[in-house]
Parts: structure tokens; sequence; C-alpha cells
């Protein structure tokens, strides 16, 4: 396995420091993570597009398989063990002058709270379906956080290779299920055993495939629709069939219009095999033709435009001990404006203080460098003595905080019991840095002398990966003892506005972190008798952002 770090260097410092330098850095950056179910085929993606970007030199080497894969903590142990992914970072690399930040994303379903955070500090995302499945719950899932967020989505229909589903259904489950206008950028001719190739549709050029040895690169060959000699290479019942689909989408009339794109309102859709490598070049292409660039983000005093010429940043993620040779954390930052500088002085919006970071990293997988320099898109790895929460703002010159992150709803809830007393330092501690690092929500009861905490998870794996890294780290060994319930809300109106229904019944009310009321119920019934009966109660599946306070430890 061979990998590179490419440093940005390939602009001179004083060129880049100027205004015009910093307009030029944001200019050419684009970022972006990919949604996808697992199984899609995100890490051959990945592979592929990190080739073109030369930033890797081997397939192979973002999930690196069997032997290969170095295992550098504790908990990645247990993905190694258990066959999965729930680690992400971030993949940058240069491709034809433009700088591409890749916000990879944990592939267990289970971790998806980490996606969500992660896509809080997407500019675009990459919609993968697996041609044969179409939309499938993780996708449909992660769809609604970009929704929200209203992030400009690129559809990759992948595994042309295969037999799969009609081209026009897929789209049309992409516009009926999730409201989302599809735009067919190339359209493909046959599918599994008879896929041919794919018709581009903006220059009617003709992208022919041909099966290479598995997982290599397949040739693509380049025709004129008109050109006579394609009649030899494609039957021709197949090419009238794609123009035949092609005429009809033109008829339904859609354009493919940008503004659509960046407002997350249509998305462009392309059809290729990851695996095969077909498809992917031109994909990344029209990509970069068509992404967004680094925009600006949201602050309690309105948007930050990423040339404003003052650094800017906020914490979207915290890692612990990601190396353990080091019991290291890691807190990453975006990067929203101005240049950042190894050394610089920086303030920390929610606490006041000033803070120089001395050693900024830029984290390639499991490997690190230090960077001399970010800008606007990028992403940096800080090392985080705990001082960082998920959410915070940096900043230089006049003071800047950006929106939190939201906390989503967890779906599964444990007491977490420490049976060894004189554990209990270890516990806390332990305790307090996963909640802090995002690994997993903490509730606890409204009854002070039950202290336990309660774990809030997405799924059960979380949970798994919490007791693992407790004793693995903080040497505790804990017991789950799992609450019958599957929803949780958020009361927006706090205590007071709890107190003023009176009794309520069939939920739990507990608290979270920062104190707020929070009810959990058995199933989504018992809610919605809840919401009929009180309609003035307003209640959230997010948490409310959290600004200035600190949370309660155990
Ligand atoms: P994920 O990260 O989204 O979970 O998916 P991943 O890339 O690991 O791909 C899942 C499986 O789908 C892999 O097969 C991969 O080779 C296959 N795949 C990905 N893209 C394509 C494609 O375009 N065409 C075809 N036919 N298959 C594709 P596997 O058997 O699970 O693993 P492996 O033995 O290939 O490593």
């Amino acid at each position: 396995m061979s990998t590179r770090l490419d440093t940005d260097s390939s602009q001179p410092v004083d060129l880049l420091s100027s205004e015009d330098g910093l307009a030029e850095a944001v200019a050419r950056r684009r970022n972006f993570a990919i949604i996808s179910h697992p199984d899609a085929g995100k890490t051959t993606l990945t592979e592929k597009l990190l080739l073109y970007g030369g930033a890797i030199q081997q397939a192979g080497a973002v999930k690196a398989r069997g032997e290969q894969r170095k295992v550098t903590s504790d908990w990645m142990e247990l993905e190694k063990q258990r066959g999965i992914s729930i680690t992400s970072t971030v993949l940058q690399f240069d491709y034809s002058g433009s700088t591409i930040n890749l916000l990879d994303t944990p592939g267990h379903q289970d971790f998806s709270e980490d996606t969500y955070r992660t896509l809080a500090a997407a500019d675009n995302a990459v919609m993968l379906e697996d041609a044969a499945k179409g939309l499938e719950p993780q996708t449909r899932k992660l769809f609604e956080v970009c929704r929200m967020r209203e992030i400009p989505i690129f559809t990759f229909i992948n595994k042309m290779d295969r037999p799969g589903r009609e081209p026009l259904a897929l789209l049309d489950e992409i516009e009926a299920e999730l409201g989302l206008t599809p735009w067919a950028v190339n359209w493909p001719i046959g599918s599994g055993e008879f896929f041919r190739g794919v018709i581009d549709r903006r220059t009617r050029q003709v992208v022919l495939f041909s099966r290479a040895e598995r997982g290599r690169q397949s040739e693509e060959k380049l025709l004129d629709l008109d050109d006579p000699e394609l009649k030899d290479l494609v039957e021709p019942e197949l090419l009238d069939q794609a123009i035949e689909d092609l005429d009809l989408l033109e008829a339904a009339g859609a354009e493919l219009d940008l503004e659509l794109v960046h407002a997350g309102e249509l998305t462009p859709v392309f059809f290729g095999s990851a695996m095969t490598n077909f498809g992917v070049r031109p994909f990344l292409d029209a990509f970069m033709d068509m992404a967004q660039k680094p925009v600006a983000r949201i602050g309690t005093d309105g948007p930050v435009d990423p040339l404003r010429p003052d650094f800017s940043g906020f914490v979207f993620k915290l890692q612990a001990n990601m190396d353990p040779r080091h019991r290291d954390r890691v807190a990453f930052v975006r990067v929203c404006s101005g240049r950042f500088e190894k050394d610089m002085s920086v303030r920390h919006a929610r606490t006041g203080r000033t803070i120089r970071l001395s050693r900024p990293q830029k984290l390639f997988g499991q490997d690190r460098a230090v960077v001399e320099d970010a800008y606007p898109g990028d992403v940096i790895g800080l090392n985080n003595p705990g001082m960082f929460s998920i959410g915070d703002t940096l900043y230089t010159g006049t003071k800047v905080e950006y929106e939190g992150i939201p906390c989503f709803s967890p779906e599964i809830f444990s007491w977490l019991r420490n049976p060894n007393p004189s554990a209990f330092k270890n516990f806390r501690k332990g305790v307090n840095e996963l909640r802090e690092e995002g690994a997993v929500q903490i509730l606890y009861d409204t009854d002070e002398s039950k202290r336990d905490p309660i774990l809030a998870a997405v799924g059960q794996l979380q949970l798994e990966v919490v007791q693992h890294r407790l004793e693995n780290e903080y040497g505790v060994d804990t017991r789950l003892e799992p609450l019958g319930f599957q929803v949780a809300r958020w009361v927006t109106g706090g205590w007071t506005s709890l107190e003023d229904v009176g009794r309520i019944f069939n939920c739990k009310t507990v608290r979270d972190a920062w104190n707020r009321p929070v009810l959990l119920f058995k199933n989504e019934w018992n809610l919605n008798q809840l919401i009929e009966e009180h309609p003035e109660l307003d209640l959230s599946t997010v948490a409310p952002v959290v600004s200035g306070v600190e949370p309660i430890s155990l």
C-alpha cells in the first residue's frame, strides 16, 4: 500500500496569503461526502477517485484488507474482527488543478450519528446507489440530513456491469420518494451482461464500455452518437432503447439548472461501475464543473463569507486514541474562512480563551502530516487536550460563532452499570470523554439518586464499541441493561413547558447532558398519543443546539 500526502504547496505562499490568493484557493476547492447504504460500493468508488487524484498508486489502499491492514487502535481492532468500518477521516487530493476534500464517513449504519456530523462539514454529497437495489434505508436516512442542510446531491448509480433495475424506474424512485428532481447526465446502453456504455446527454457522445479483468480499468472508447461505426459495436436494439429513453427524458423537459442543483433540489445522475472504473472519470470531471465551491457558513450573526480574510472554522468531529501509542485525542476542524496557518493563535469562541495551534495535522486515512496552511473547505486535525467540543468555533479577528451541530434522535437506550465501585474514577473519565467525542449520547434519570448514565445510540454496535473502549482504553468492565424504549423527543420549550402540561403517561422523562428534558417512548404509537393529547407541547427529533454552557459531567 502506498499513500502520498499533498500539503498544498503548489502555490507560492505570498500569493496565497493575499486576498486574491484566498479567492483563488477557495475557487479551486471542492469538498464532498459520499452517502450510501453498506455494500453499494463506497470504498470501491473512493479508491477509484483517489487513483485519479494520484493520491494512491494502487487500488485496495483505502480499505486495506487482511494482512495489509494496520491496526492502530484497540477499537480499530474491533473493526477488524467484525469486518466493518466505523472510523472516518478526510482524504485530500489534487485533480486537474483543483483540490478535493473527500470527507469519509463510516460504513456501518450504527454509526450514522458520526456521518450526520461529517455532513455538517460538507458542501456537496455524492449519493451512491446500487443499480440492482435503488434507494436503501441508510441512503434515505442520510439523504434527509442533506435535505435539512440543503446540500447539493450528485447521484452515481453503480454496478451497471451487473443486472440492475430499469434506469427510468431508478430515476422515478428518486423523484417520488425523495422529492428530488433527477437529471441524467449520461444514460446507459443496456445493463448487466449487455451493458455497452453510456451516452453523454450534453455532448451526445457515446462512451463505450469494454469488460476488463475484474477490478481493472475498463477502456473508454469515445464515439459520436451518429457515428456509423457505432452500429458495428453496439446491438441496434440496445442503442434504440437508450435513445428512446433519452427522448422521453428530453420530452419531460427538465433542465440542468445549476442553481437548483446547489439548492439541493435537482440531482445530476450518472451511471457507471466503480469496480471496473467505468464512468468514474467523467463523473469526477462533471462533478468538478457543477459542484458547489466552499460556501458561506451560518454564524450566529449571519452568513460568514469564506473570503473573510480572518480565519474561522468549527469542530465537527472528535476522535480519541486514534494512535494508542500516544493516547491522543484529535479534533477535526472544518476551515470556513480565511487562511489557516501553522502556529497561529486563535480564539476559542465558547470559552474566550486564546490557543496557539502548534501542531495542526492533515490526516490521510491513518497517516498524518503536519499542515503548514489550510483554506476554506479543508479539514485540519488538532490535538485536543479535552478543550474542544463538537460544534465549537475557532477564529481570529472579530468574533465569529457558528451554529452548533445538532444531535440526532437515538433509538436504543441502555443503562450503563459499573459493577466495580473502585473503578468509578476511570468509569467517569471514560463516560465523559466518550460523550464529549460524540461516540454516544448520554442521558440521566431525573431522579438524581439514580446516578448511572443512560447510553443513547443509533445502533446496538455503537454501544458495543463504547463498552469495548471503556474496557480497553479506561480499564473498566461495564454492564449494559437495556431500557425498553425506542423513540426519543426533546421538549423544545424546556422544563417549564413540560410542567405546564401536567402529568403525562406512557413515557419516561430523562435529562440530556445539558439538563434539558427528553421524553422516551416505547413506540411511535405512544408518541403520537401524547401529541394528540397535548398538541401544545413542542417536540423535536433533533436536540436544540447548545452554546456557551458546559455539559453535566458524570
Ligand atoms: P461499501 O464500501 O459501500 O460497503 O462497498 P464496497 O466498495 O466494499 O463494495 C461492496 C461490494 O460491491 C464489493 O464486493 C465490491 O467489489 C462490489 N462492487 C463495488 N462496485 C462494483 C461495481 O461497479 N460492480 C460490481 N459488479 N461490483 C462492485 P465484495 O465481493 O463484497 O468484496 P471484494 O471481494 O470485491 O473486495
